[in-house]
Protein backbone atom coordinates (compact mmCIF):
# COMPACT_ATOMS: atom_id res chain seq x y z
CA UNK A 1 0.00 0.00 0.00
CA UNK A 2 1.23 3.48 -0.77
CA UNK A 3 2.31 6.01 1.76
CA UNK A 4 -0.32 9.09 2.33
CA UNK A 5 0.49 11.55 4.76
CA UNK A 6 -3.10 12.78 4.90
CA UNK A 7 -6.35 12.28 3.31
CA UNK A 8 -9.39 15.14 2.47
CA UNK A 9 -12.68 13.30 3.99
CA UNK A 10 -15.40 16.39 2.86
CA UNK A 11 -15.21 17.77 5.90
CA UNK A 12 -12.13 17.49 8.26
CA UNK A 13 -8.60 16.56 7.28
CA UNK A 14 -7.13 13.25 8.27
CA UNK A 15 -3.49 13.49 9.15
CA UNK A 16 -0.75 10.77 9.78
CA UNK A 17 0.90 12.26 12.74
CA UNK A 18 4.78 12.32 11.73
CA UNK A 19 6.33 13.02 15.38
CA UNK A 20 4.92 9.34 16.21
CA UNK A 21 6.78 7.77 13.65
CA UNK A 22 8.05 4.90 13.12
CA UNK A 23 6.84 3.78 16.34
CA UNK A 24 3.07 4.49 16.14
CA UNK A 25 0.89 4.91 13.03
CA UNK A 26 -1.15 7.98 14.71
CA UNK A 27 -3.95 9.53 12.68
CA UNK A 28 -5.08 13.40 13.82
CA UNK A 29 -8.68 14.62 12.93
CA UNK A 30 -8.64 18.14 11.89
CA UNK A 31 -11.50 20.10 11.64
CA UNK A 32 -10.47 23.85 11.56
CA UNK A 33 -7.76 25.99 10.22
CA UNK A 34 -6.27 26.91 13.88
CA UNK A 35 -5.45 22.35 14.04
CA UNK A 36 -4.05 23.06 10.69
CA UNK A 37 -1.95 25.41 11.86
CA UNK A 38 -0.76 23.96 14.68
CA UNK A 39 -0.42 21.10 13.22
CA UNK A 40 2.25 22.40 10.56
CA UNK A 41 3.39 24.81 12.98
CA UNK A 42 4.46 21.56 15.64
CA UNK A 43 5.75 19.42 12.45
CA UNK A 44 2.59 16.67 12.89
CA UNK A 45 3.42 17.35 8.81
CA UNK A 46 5.75 18.45 7.42
CA UNK A 47 8.11 18.69 3.88
CA UNK A 48 7.28 22.08 1.68
CA UNK A 49 4.58 20.62 -0.52
CA UNK A 50 2.74 18.64 1.89
CA UNK A 51 2.49 21.64 3.97
CA UNK A 52 1.06 23.46 0.71
CA UNK A 53 -1.65 20.71 0.18
CA UNK A 54 -2.39 20.29 3.78
CA UNK A 55 -2.84 24.79 4.50
CA UNK A 56 -4.93 24.50 1.15
CA UNK A 57 -7.29 22.08 2.75
CA UNK A 58 -7.25 24.47 6.18
CA UNK A 59 -7.81 27.38 4.14
CA UNK A 60 -11.01 25.98 2.99
CA UNK A 61 -11.93 24.98 6.53
CA UNK A 62 -11.49 28.45 7.87
CA UNK A 63 -13.48 30.05 4.90
CA UNK A 64 -16.31 27.46 5.50
CA UNK A 65 -15.94 28.27 9.03
CA UNK A 66 -16.75 31.63 8.02
CA UNK A 67 -13.49 33.35 9.03
CA UNK A 68 -12.07 36.28 7.49
CA UNK A 69 -9.97 34.77 4.35
CA UNK A 70 -7.47 37.23 5.32
CA UNK A 71 -7.21 36.16 8.73
CA UNK A 72 -6.82 32.67 7.93
CA UNK A 73 -4.36 32.97 5.43
CA UNK A 74 -2.12 34.70 7.66
CA UNK A 75 -2.32 32.39 10.64
CA UNK A 76 -1.41 29.55 8.26
CA UNK A 77 1.57 31.64 6.41
CA UNK A 78 2.90 32.06 9.78
CA UNK A 79 3.33 28.75 10.98
CA UNK A 80 6.67 27.86 8.86
CA UNK A 81 8.41 30.69 6.99
CA UNK A 82 10.92 29.27 4.49
CA UNK A 83 8.56 26.07 2.67
CA UNK A 84 7.30 28.45 -0.70
CA UNK A 85 4.63 25.49 -1.63
CA UNK A 86 2.71 27.09 1.65
CA UNK A 87 2.57 30.34 0.14
CA UNK A 88 2.03 29.29 -3.42
CA UNK A 89 -1.02 27.34 -1.92
CA UNK A 90 -2.29 29.86 -0.17
CA UNK A 91 -2.20 32.12 -2.63
CA UNK A 92 -3.83 30.06 -4.94
CA UNK A 93 -6.90 29.17 -3.07
CA UNK A 94 -6.89 33.45 -2.48
CA UNK A 95 -7.62 33.66 -5.76
CA UNK A 96 -9.83 31.26 -6.47
CA UNK A 97 -11.67 33.10 -3.49
CA UNK A 98 -12.13 36.07 -5.57
CA UNK A 99 -12.66 34.37 -8.39
CA UNK A 100 -15.67 32.91 -7.29
CA UNK A 101 -14.55 29.44 -8.43
CA UNK A 102 -15.17 25.99 -5.73
CA UNK A 103 -12.34 25.93 -2.74
CA UNK A 104 -12.93 22.53 -2.48
CA UNK A 105 -12.05 21.96 -6.31
CA UNK A 106 -8.92 24.05 -5.76
CA UNK A 107 -7.24 22.47 -2.60
CA UNK A 108 -7.95 19.26 -4.62
CA UNK A 109 -6.17 20.09 -7.60
CA UNK A 110 -3.51 21.34 -5.60
CA UNK A 111 -2.83 17.92 -4.30
CA UNK A 112 -3.71 15.91 -7.36
CA UNK A 113 -1.03 18.29 -9.29
CA UNK A 114 1.63 17.98 -6.67
CA UNK A 115 1.45 13.82 -6.89
CA UNK A 116 1.30 14.08 -10.83
CA UNK A 117 4.09 16.58 -10.67
CA UNK A 118 6.28 13.78 -8.34
CA UNK A 119 5.66 10.74 -10.78
CA UNK A 120 6.75 13.38 -13.58
CA UNK A 121 10.12 14.25 -11.36
CA UNK A 122 10.73 10.59 -10.89
CA UNK A 123 10.69 9.48 -14.71
CA UNK A 124 13.07 12.81 -15.25
CA UNK A 125 15.22 12.01 -12.73
CA UNK A 126 15.33 8.44 -13.24
CA UNK A 127 17.70 9.06 -16.51
CA UNK A 128 20.44 10.90 -14.50
CA UNK A 129 20.32 7.34 -12.13
CA UNK A 130 23.16 4.51 -13.44
CA UNK A 131 22.25 1.09 -13.47
CA UNK A 132 23.62 0.44 -10.39
CA UNK A 133 24.12 3.16 -7.66
CA UNK A 134 24.43 4.14 -4.16
CA UNK A 135 22.43 7.17 -3.38
CA UNK A 136 22.77 9.85 -0.73
CA UNK A 137 19.82 11.48 0.11
CA UNK A 138 19.16 14.13 3.30
CA UNK A 139 16.10 14.72 5.24
CA UNK A 140 12.51 13.11 3.95
CA UNK A 141 11.63 13.98 0.23
CA UNK A 142 8.84 10.75 0.11
CA UNK A 143 5.54 10.71 0.27
CA UNK A 144 5.45 11.62 3.40
CA UNK A 145 6.57 15.11 2.80
CA UNK A 146 4.46 15.51 -0.39
CA UNK A 147 1.13 14.87 -2.21
CA UNK A 148 2.51 11.50 -2.69
CA UNK A 149 5.42 9.43 -4.03
CA UNK A 150 7.82 11.74 -3.30
CA UNK A 151 10.31 14.24 -5.11
CA UNK A 152 14.23 13.44 -4.36
CA UNK A 153 12.69 9.89 -2.76
CA UNK A 154 10.36 9.80 -5.62
CA UNK A 155 13.34 9.64 -8.24
CA UNK A 156 14.65 6.65 -6.01
CA UNK A 157 11.46 4.60 -5.75
CA UNK A 158 10.88 5.48 -10.08
CA UNK A 159 14.69 4.11 -10.44
CA UNK A 160 14.04 0.95 -8.06
CA UNK A 161 10.64 -0.02 -9.49
CA UNK A 162 12.55 0.25 -13.30
CA UNK A 163 14.54 -2.56 -12.26
CA UNK A 164 17.66 -0.32 -11.16
CA UNK A 165 20.22 -1.96 -8.44
CA UNK A 166 19.80 0.68 -6.06
CA UNK A 167 21.58 0.90 -2.22
CA UNK A 168 20.64 4.69 -0.60
CA UNK A 169 22.79 6.06 2.28
CA UNK A 170 19.93 7.70 4.89
CA UNK A 171 21.46 10.46 6.35
CA UNK A 172 19.63 10.57 9.75
CA UNK A 173 19.19 14.51 9.83
CA UNK A 174 19.58 15.88 13.29
CA UNK A 175 17.85 17.19 15.24
CA UNK A 176 14.44 16.39 14.02
CA UNK A 177 15.35 12.98 12.14
CA UNK A 178 13.23 13.03 9.34
CA UNK A 179 16.27 10.35 7.60
CA UNK A 180 15.99 8.17 10.48
CA UNK A 181 12.46 7.55 11.46
CA UNK A 182 11.03 9.00 8.46
CA UNK A 183 12.69 8.19 4.81
CA UNK A 184 14.33 4.36 6.71
CA UNK A 185 10.54 3.99 7.34
CA UNK A 186 8.94 4.46 3.67
CA UNK A 187 12.43 2.53 2.48
CA UNK A 188 11.68 -0.03 4.79
CA UNK A 189 7.89 -0.37 3.31
CA UNK A 190 9.08 -0.18 -0.19
CA UNK A 191 11.61 -2.62 0.20
CA UNK A 192 14.35 -0.57 -1.26
CA UNK A 193 17.86 -1.72 -0.11
CA UNK A 194 19.25 1.16 2.67
CA UNK A 195 21.78 2.21 5.36
CA UNK A 196 21.15 4.85 7.94
CA UNK A 197 24.28 7.42 9.26
CA UNK A 198 24.72 9.58 10.86
CA UNK A 199 24.91 12.84 9.50
CA UNK A 200 28.77 13.42 9.57
CA UNK A 201 29.27 9.92 7.86
CA UNK A 202 28.78 11.15 4.35
CA UNK A 203 32.19 12.78 3.88
CA UNK A 204 33.97 9.82 4.50
CA UNK A 205 31.90 7.42 2.45
CA UNK A 206 32.45 10.05 -0.43
CA UNK A 207 36.05 10.11 0.07
CA UNK A 208 35.67 6.00 0.17
CA UNK A 209 34.14 5.70 -3.26
CA UNK A 210 30.85 4.63 -1.76
CA UNK A 211 28.46 7.21 -3.10
CA UNK A 212 27.34 7.64 -6.63
CA UNK A 213 25.19 10.92 -6.32
CA UNK A 214 23.59 12.86 -3.84
CA UNK A 215 20.09 13.81 -4.16
CA UNK A 216 18.11 16.27 -2.00
CA UNK A 217 14.56 18.16 -2.28
CA UNK A 218 14.06 21.56 -1.86
CA UNK A 219 12.04 24.34 0.37
CA UNK A 220 12.25 27.01 -1.72
CA UNK A 221 14.44 27.72 -4.75
CA UNK A 222 15.00 31.38 -5.82
CA UNK A 223 15.54 32.16 -9.65
CA UNK A 224 19.42 32.05 -9.88
CA UNK A 225 18.86 28.40 -8.80
CA UNK A 226 19.92 28.65 -4.93
CA UNK A 227 18.03 26.08 -2.58
CA UNK A 228 17.08 26.33 0.45
CA UNK A 229 16.73 22.99 2.00
CA UNK A 230 17.19 20.90 5.42
CA UNK A 231 20.30 21.94 7.78
CA UNK A 232 23.67 20.29 6.30
CA UNK A 233 22.27 20.52 2.51
CA UNK A 234 24.76 23.10 2.10
CA UNK A 235 27.29 20.70 4.01
CA UNK A 236 26.66 17.39 1.20
CA UNK A 237 27.09 20.15 -1.82
CA UNK A 238 30.25 21.26 -0.82
CA UNK A 239 31.32 18.04 -0.06
CA UNK A 240 29.90 16.27 -3.12
CA UNK A 241 31.49 19.28 -5.14
CA UNK A 242 34.95 18.35 -3.73
CA UNK A 243 34.20 14.42 -4.38
CA UNK A 244 33.50 15.06 -8.06
CA UNK A 245 30.06 13.71 -7.49
CA UNK A 246 26.89 14.55 -8.66
CA UNK A 247 24.22 16.81 -6.78
CA UNK A 248 20.93 16.76 -7.57
CA UNK A 249 17.68 18.68 -6.41
CA UNK A 250 14.47 17.38 -7.16
CA UNK A 251 11.20 19.54 -6.56
CA UNK A 252 8.06 20.60 -8.44
CA UNK A 253 7.81 24.02 -9.94
CA UNK A 254 5.66 24.65 -7.06
CA UNK A 255 8.73 25.36 -5.01
CA UNK A 256 10.29 28.22 -7.37
CA UNK A 257 10.06 31.64 -5.90
CA UNK A 258 10.90 33.37 -9.04
CA UNK A 259 10.71 37.06 -6.57
CA UNK A 260 13.80 36.41 -5.02
CA UNK A 261 17.24 36.13 -6.95
CA UNK A 262 19.81 35.18 -4.33
CA UNK A 263 19.41 32.57 -1.79
CA UNK A 264 20.03 35.44 1.21
CA UNK A 265 16.65 36.82 0.62
CA UNK A 266 15.24 33.42 1.60
CA UNK A 267 13.81 33.51 5.47
CA UNK A 268 15.49 30.86 7.44
CA UNK A 269 13.55 29.24 9.87
CA UNK A 270 14.92 29.27 13.68
CA UNK A 271 12.74 26.54 15.63
CA UNK A 272 13.35 26.16 19.33
CA UNK A 273 16.43 25.49 20.83
CA UNK A 274 14.98 22.62 22.61
CA UNK A 275 14.96 20.45 19.39
CA UNK A 276 18.83 20.50 19.81
CA UNK A 277 18.92 19.89 23.41
CA UNK A 278 17.20 16.98 23.75
CA UNK A 279 16.35 14.15 21.93
CA UNK A 280 12.85 12.10 22.24
CA UNK A 281 12.34 14.35 25.25
CA UNK A 282 15.46 12.65 27.03
CA UNK A 283 18.10 16.17 27.61
CA UNK A 284 21.86 15.47 25.49
CA UNK A 285 23.26 18.99 26.70
CA UNK A 286 23.26 21.08 29.60
CA UNK A 287 20.76 23.14 30.56
CA UNK A 288 22.73 26.38 30.58
CA UNK A 289 23.98 25.49 27.50
CA UNK A 290 22.42 27.64 24.55
CA UNK A 291 21.88 26.20 21.17
CA UNK A 292 21.12 27.31 17.71
CA UNK A 293 18.52 25.71 15.24
CA UNK A 294 18.68 26.64 12.37
CA UNK A 295 16.15 23.92 10.21
CA UNK A 296 17.69 25.15 6.83
CA UNK A 297 20.44 26.22 5.09
CA UNK A 298 21.12 27.69 1.40
CA UNK A 299 23.25 25.86 -1.35
CA UNK A 300 24.44 27.93 -3.88
CA UNK A 301 23.36 27.25 -7.66
CA UNK A 302 27.02 26.66 -8.22
CA UNK A 303 27.23 23.93 -5.97
CA UNK A 304 24.28 22.04 -7.81
CA UNK A 305 24.38 19.65 -10.73
CA UNK A 306 21.00 19.77 -12.52
CA UNK A 307 17.49 20.34 -10.82
CA UNK A 308 15.18 17.88 -11.64
CA UNK A 309 11.04 19.09 -12.02
CA UNK A 310 8.06 18.07 -13.31
CA UNK A 311 8.67 20.20 -17.13
CA UNK A 312 12.10 18.42 -17.14
CA UNK A 313 15.86 18.85 -15.57
CA UNK A 314 17.49 22.30 -15.54
CA UNK A 315 20.78 21.92 -16.05
CA UNK A 316 23.35 23.64 -16.17
CA UNK A 317 21.39 25.66 -13.29
CA UNK A 318 21.25 29.13 -14.32
CA UNK A 319 18.62 31.68 -14.37
CA UNK A 320 18.24 31.74 -18.19
CA UNK A 321 17.71 27.86 -18.21
CA UNK A 322 15.33 27.91 -14.82
CA UNK A 323 12.97 30.63 -16.57
CA UNK A 324 12.93 28.92 -20.25
CA UNK A 325 11.87 25.26 -17.89
CA UNK A 326 9.02 26.75 -16.30
CA UNK A 327 7.50 29.45 -18.63
O1 LIG B 1 11.59 20.69 8.35
P1 LIG B 1 11.00 19.80 7.30
O2 LIG B 1 10.94 18.37 7.70
O3 LIG B 1 9.67 20.33 6.80
O4 LIG B 1 12.01 19.92 6.09
C1 LIG B 1 11.77 19.20 4.91
C2 LIG B 1 12.82 19.37 3.90
O5 LIG B 1 13.79 20.06 4.07
C3 LIG B 1 12.58 18.69 2.57
O6 LIG B 1 13.79 18.34 1.97
C4 LIG B 1 11.81 19.63 1.62
O7 LIG B 1 10.71 20.18 2.25
C5 LIG B 1 11.39 18.94 0.40
S1 LIG B 1 10.18 17.68 0.69
C6 LIG B 1 9.72 17.06 -0.80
Amino acid sequence: MEVKAFYWKGDHLLLLDQRRLPSEEVWLELRDHLQVAEAIRGMAVRGAPAIGCVAAYGYLLGVKAGYDPDDVKKTLERTRPTAYNLFYALSRMEKALKEGRDLEEEARSIEKEDYEANLRIGSFGNILIPRKASILTHCNTGALATAGWGTALGVIRTAHRSGKEIHVWVDETRPYLQGARLTSWELLKEGIPHTLITDSTAGFLMRSGKVDLVIVGADRITARGDVANKIGTYTLSVLAKHHNIPFYVAASTSTFDLSVSSGEEIPIEVRSEDEVKTCHGISVAPTGTPAYSLAFDITPAENITAIITEKGVIQPVTEGNIRRCLS
